[in-house]
């Protein structure tokens, strides 16, 4: 069969370049050997904020009390949890399926590798022509030496979001975002949790200031989350059913089960890119220039396979900008600093721009503005005045650069704070927005007013 295009994954990269092409009345042909809607739908985004805003509840009925509303202590049903789960994943990925349906794109279950002609073999045995070929493979959980998935005892992130046990102790390897919602949704499940991270520092790969982490450490400990920095989780031998860890750099731990959840790898081999002579980087990254294309003629790749943050929502903004200059539209710039970033932890951590240290590292004079949850009269009456919001601007234009949020809700509310990165907008233009009164967003505006030195709810620096 031919087509103008074929996708080869059908994650939130992969299907919605699809739709979009076929929406632009190109011949638009969908491969996915495994789910539609791939990791994030299935085993990633979508089941973890299923079971955070599960397990949210949980924690919130556990300690109403102090809100004089009593709870007899509720309880976990973990079949129930993991069907419940398990029906918001079906409903959403059905979704998509009509979306895919009523857009006109072909869908083929199967696995697709590229053949030196360029063509696409199917594990069905069919073979598909076009004229361009999107890779959006996604990636994989990295699994270390040491710590086989194929153990019952080691778990990958799939199976923690399986949710067969609630272990009672659980040792975590890696405080990266991954490891943070999983401790968290587990520690709120009950499961006695200890972060080994490597680095110096939690969530040392993201572009976040020290006191947005440090207050995130401080509150994860609150909840009874234990962090170890710098120490090195280097193999186990079974125990009880569970393992013995050896760690260099810390203690041995003892654990029930361990999620290794050092990072993911970019789904680059057995795709045949060797046959068209794109060699990934030696992470497994495929290079692209800025309008997605490999070396090779007429090959395109988008989402966690090409360098950058691997979200679904920049995979998503690359498979979009890429089809549309599939119909002669220039290719739409995503800048790294316009894409925010959400953490579901307890409290959310959501980001988006540069940094204060980031901004201080490229020599710009800056404007620092920041507004504590505990001054928000909504945060306090829901009974969640941790955290605080922060902006960074150019002192010399008052263009804002970035803004990071701890606290509840950081990540919806984050949507504010992208829209006025992505167009130029001053804090000055934050600062005169009228916010509806009592919100979560008039931190925000709390914050820009505190930049220019005129907040009315905090004291002025
Ligand atoms: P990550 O790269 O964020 O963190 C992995 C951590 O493991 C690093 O801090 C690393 O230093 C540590 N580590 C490596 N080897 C270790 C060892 N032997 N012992 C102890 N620590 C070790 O990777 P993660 O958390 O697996 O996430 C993968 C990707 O998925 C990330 O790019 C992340 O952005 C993305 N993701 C994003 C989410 C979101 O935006 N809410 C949710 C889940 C994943």
């Amino acid at each position: 069969m031919r087509y103008d295009v074929v996708i080869v994954g059908a994650g939130p990269g992969g299907y919605a370049c699809a739709i979009r092409s076929a929406q632009l009345g190109l011949r638009t042909a969908l491969v996915e050997e495994r789910k539609i809607g791939g990791v994030c739908l299935h085993w990633g985004c979508i089941p973890t904020k299923a079971l955070y805003a599960a397990t949210k509840l949980l924690h919130q009925a556990g300690t109403a009390a102090e809100m004089g509303i009593a709870f007899t202590p509720p309880t976990v049903d973990l079949p129930a949890l993991a069907a419940w789960k398990e029906s918001v994943v079906t409903a959403l990925a059905g979704g998509i399926v009509t979306l895919l349906e009523k857009g006109g794109v072909t869908v083929y279950p199967a696995r697709a590798e590229l053949r030196a002609d360029r063509a696409i073999g199917l594990s069905t045995g069919e073979t598909l022509e076009a004229e361009r070929i999107v890779l959006a493979t996604g990636s994989s959980p990295i699994e270390i030496p040491g710590f086989p998935f194929a153990d019952p005892a080691v778990w990958s992130s799939d199976d923690a979001l399986a949710l067969r046990e609630i272990p009672r102790r659980l040792v975590v390897i890696g405080g990266g975002v991954i490891g943070l919602e999983l401790a968290n949704i587990y520690r709120r499940l009950g499961s006695d949790v200890t972060i080994v991270e490597l680095l110096p520092e939690i969530l040392a790969t993201l572009d976040l200031d020290r006191r947005t982490v440090a207050g995130l450490k401080r509150s994860l400990a609150a909840r009874g989350i234990r962090i170890l920095t710098a120490v090195k989780a280097t193999g186990y031998v079974p125990e009880n059913g569970g393992a013995l860890l050896a760690t260099e750099g810390g203690e041995p731990l003892r654990a029930d089960r361990i999620l290794v959840a050092v990072g993911r790898r970019p789904n680059s081999t057995g795709i045949g890119l060797e046959r068209v002579s794109v060699s990934p980087d030696r992470r497994g990254f495929v290079a692209v220039d800025a309008g997605w294309h490999t070396t090779a003629d007429g090959i395109y790749a988008i989402g966690d396979l090409v360098p950058g943050p691997m979200l679904a929502h920049k995979a998503t903004a690359e498979g979009v900008a890429l089809a549309d200059t599939f119909a002669g539209e220039p290719a739409a710039r995503i800048a790294a600093e316009e894409i925010p970033q959400a953490i579901f932890t307890d409290p959310e951590v959501a980001s988006v721009g540069l940094s204060e240290k980031a901004a201080k590292e490229r020599g710009t004079e800056i404007l620092v503005g920041r507004f504590p949850y505990g001054a928000l009269g909504k945060a306090v009456g829901m009974r969640e005045p941790d955290g605080f919001f922060q902006v960074v601007a150019d002192a010399s234009d008052h263009r804002l650069l970035g803004v990071q949020i701890l606290g509840a809700e950081a990540s919806d509310l984050i949507g504010e704070a992208a829209l006025a990165v992505r167009s130029r907008m001053t804090v000055d233009a934050i600062a005169h927005t009228v916010h509806a009164h009592p919100t979560l967003p008039e931190g925000l505006q709390g914050a820009a007013e505190s930049a220019l030195g005129r907040a009315i709810h905090t004291a002025n620096r």
